[in-house]
């Protein structure tokens, strides 16, 4: 038996369990995009037509960022100092800031120039290796625009190679328009906006901010109803301020995902272990935010609550544009075992997007891989900033 290509003299964390599946001295062999081998190198077939001689580098599942909103105009390092200053995000969103600011700055940018600002951002992740990124819109709040932010995250894909995956989340702050309207527009995201996105194919998944500055459960749910309507699957930004109950909102849709949850109570967190919905953790914003409130770690791990970890790479709560930083953050921040984190950036952040074809080093997965010069996985998450990737495999072919 003969493969399309292998790599030889690696170390494999397979993510396949919950010790990281590690293989010493392993080998992976590729065949039409797929993992066709993955186990020790002895127990190869044979050779390959393409033989990488990986020199003691460990190689894991290409890492998968669940949770970004890469697409945006403009950027917000002005209210970064204001919050140095003294105020906080609440008040500068409720001042017409935040995520408003940014709404302006998207309106205001072609898609062309939503997709040539969002490529170096997307870059700094692929050269960590990363090979999967979600993309949401949110920065539009009306039909057009929202659109706009949607094609150009799906655009990113014909430039380079990785996977995008996409999340329409036009219930992320109420447009100057429908000031004091709120339940209107949020009717207007369920009856006209979500539609279109899923007709025109733009939305993988629909995602909502249930919070006292954005909507309400009972809007929440209503988006949610809309969004089943039309086949697509719910993620929901959840308790990140307050605890508005969004853990078991979540779980009661069946959500992919509910993300922050730095309030999320027990019940909920339980309900969402139940309902199989992933724990999204987002450092990045608590560490920018200098919030206080941790995300209830130990009843995730007593429930059972699969977590993943990723940037929320945003213009206003969390500028993250390091992938590898929020394994670090989640271990220093939120006291997450290095399994744990490898886990939220490879098979749970798979789940998180609903994704059953990667995530592990797996017979008939994609062979989407990344290849790291550490000694030990802990590595990944121990420096904090640095990079040592040095291979990104993207379909079976190097990237
Ligand atoms: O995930 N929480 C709401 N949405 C984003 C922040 C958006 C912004 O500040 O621009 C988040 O933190
Ligand atoms: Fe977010």
């Amino acid at each position: 038996m003969s493969f399309q290509r292998v790599w030889v003299n690696a170390h494999l964390a397979t993510m396949r369990d919950d010790i990281m599946g590690i293989v010493e001295d392993g080998a992976i062999a590729a065949e039409d995009g797929r993992i066709a081998y993955v186990g020790p190198r002895a127990g190869l077939p044979t050779h390959a037509a393409d033989v990488t001689d990986c020199r003691g580098a460990w190689i894991l599942p290409g890492l998968i960022d669940c949770h970004t909103h890469m697409v945006f105009g403009g950027n917000r390092s002005g209210e970064f100092e204001a919050r140095l200053a003294g105020a906080s995000y609440e008040e500068i969103a409720r001042a017409g800031g935040g995520i408003l600011s940014t709404m302006r700055a998207t309106r205001a940018a072609s898609e062309e120039e939503l997709v040539s600002t969002a490529l170096p951002r997307l870059d700094g992740l692929l050269r960590e290796g990363v090979t999967t990124v979600e993309v949401k819109s949110g920065y539009g709040l009306e039909l057009g625009a929202e659109l706009k932010q949607l094609a150009a995250a799906r655009a990113l894909e014909g430039e380079r190679r990785v996977s995008i995956v996409t999340s329409l989340l036009a219930a992320h702050a109420v447009p100057p328009e429908y000031a004091g309207r709120r339940a209107e527009y949020a009717r207007l995201v369920a009856e006209e906006i979500l539609p279109r996105a899923a007709s025109e194919g733009l939305a993988d998944a629909v995602d909502a901010f249930c919070e006292n500055i954005a909507f309400t459960p009972e809007e929440t749910a209503m988006v949610f109803e809309a969004a089943q309507r039309c086949g697509l699957p719910v993620k929901l930004h959840a308790d990140q301020l307050t605890d508005g109950g969004g853990a078991a909102l979540a779980a009661r849709f069946g959500a992919l995902s509910a993300d922050h949850m730095e309030r999320s109570n027990p019940e909920g967190i339980a309900a969402m272990a139940a309902a199989g919905t992933v724990a999204v953790l987002l450092p990045g914003a608590t560490l920018t935010l200098r919030e206080r409130h941790f995300p209830d770690i130990a009843t995730m791990r007593a429930t059972g609550c699969r977590m993943a970890l990723s940037t929320d790479m945003n213009p206003g709560s969390s500028p993250a544009l390091s992938l590898l930083l929020m394994l670090n953050l989640g271990c220093t921040l939120f006291r997450l075992t290095v399994t744990e984190a490898l886990l939220g950036v490879t098979r749970h952040a798979a789940a998180a997007l609903g994704l059953k074809d990667r995530g592990v080093l797996a017979e008939g997965m994609r062979c989407d891989l990344a290849l790291y010069a550490v000694e030990r996985p802990a590595e990944l998450c121990y420096w904090l900033g640095g990079n040592p990737c040095i291979g990104r495999v993207v379909g079976g072919e190097p990237a």
